[in-house]
């Protein structure tokens, strides 16, 4: 009996400050390497320039590490996934350089994957899905709220129309002197306080989302509050931490709440980095629990950015025969449009 080949997707993932490199055989994650890039919590967010460096210094041991660990020879790739955009123009043109000498040597497809697409399949790696199903993603640079018909037709029902969530995280950690990204360790702080602060939430129509308001509210709190006790800061960090925390996640899981009603939804799942939040996917469970819904939380790794989420949508795209040119360009701004 001849046994069928194996399809293995090399997935790269470069869009911001994370170089990634994942293998996916058959559907199958065999490797997922992330290196991130420490330089940035020195300026308080990403420098492009260094971005882009960074990855230009690393993605080649870091493919050579994961083909290492997969027991792979260059041989055995069928196709060479990559994020096309949205994301960081140099930190991009770097991984589909890559990605494009890769196809060319080894005369193999090239497959581009949206970033943001890529990013809601990841709810699926591991699982079967369990459609109609909402699924929020929520990063750095994004907050999206899609409805799946089935994995073949989705729309974007709603999206922040400022800041990401992640950015609310991040920017109101900065005014307290949390380095960047303050996301994980306002998580972690939060644990320990007690939301005792009120901040507004915005009201914002349908299932869009708004954060700037929140950043500007907690500015001018800060302030007032520092002009009496100049250590306002240090003795309440805890209880700010929980605070905004608690206001973000309410603003999310409201909307959530109204969506799965309207939409009638059997699912809702939640990716992007912010998903790996401990509250948000608390206050989810609560959410799924209490209106009997199946309930898709990524894997930590699968949450923040990674080359896993880009293997496994190209692995879809490769079995459609879904190919890209090797002309393609990087995308700055890349709307997320297409069904798969
Ligand atoms: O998806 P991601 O790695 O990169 C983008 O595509 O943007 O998301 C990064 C964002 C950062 O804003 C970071 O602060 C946030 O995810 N983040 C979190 C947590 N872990 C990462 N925010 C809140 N709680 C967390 N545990
Ligand atoms: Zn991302």
């Amino acid at each position: 009996m001849i046994l069928k080949p194996k399809i293995v997707i090399l997935g790269i993932e470069t869009s911001c400050d994370d170089t990634s490199i994942a293998i996916v055989q058959d559907g199958v994650v065999l490797v997922n390497f992330i290196t991130s890039q420490w330089i940035h919590k020195k300026y308080g967010g990403v420098v492009p320039e260094y971005a882009s460096r960074f990855h230009v210094e690393s993605i080649i041991e870091l493919y050579e590490m994961a083909m290492q660990k997969a027991d792979l020879r260059a041989e055995d790739i069928d196709a060479v996934a990559v994020t096309r955009g949205p994301g960081l123009l140099g930190s991009l043109m770097v991984g589909l350089s890559f990605a494009k000498s890769v196809c060319l040597s080894l005369n193999i497809p090239l497959i581009e994957v949206n970033h943001l697409h890529a990013h809601a399949t990841s709810l699926f790696i591991d699982q079967q899905a369990n459609y109609p199903l909402l699924c929020l993603t929520v990063s750095g640079g994004h907050t999206q709220l899609l409805y799946f018909k089935d994995a073949s037709d989705f729309e974007v029902i709603g999206q922040t129309l400022d800041d990401a969530a992640g950015e609310a995280f991040d920017k109101t950690g900065k005014l307290m002197g949390l380095a960047y990204p303050a996301g994980p360790e306002m998580d972690k702080l939060a644990k320990q306080g007690i939301p005792q602060f009120q901040f507004p939430m915005a009201q914002v129509p349908k299932y869009n989302y708004s954060f700037s308001g929140l950043k500007t509210a907690v500015l001018y709190f800060l302030q007032e509050q520092q002009r009496k006790d100049p250590s306002f800061i240090e003795r309440n960090l805890l209880d700010l931490c929980a605070s905004i925390q608690s206001c973000i996640v309410k603003m999310l899981i409201q909307k959530l709440n109204k969506a799965a009603i309207d939409y009638k939804v059997k699912s809702i799942g939640i990716a992007g980095g912010v998903s790996a939040n401990s509250e948000l996917r608390a206050k989810l469970s609560e959410l799924c629990e209490k209106n009997h819904l199946n309930i898709y939380l990524p894997s930590i790794s699968y949450c923040t950015d990674n080359a896993a989420m880009i293997a496994y949508l190209g692995y879809l795209k490769y079995l459609k025969k879904d190919f890209a040119d090797l002309s393609i360009t990087a995308l700055a701004r890349y709307p997320l449009t297409q069904t798969l």
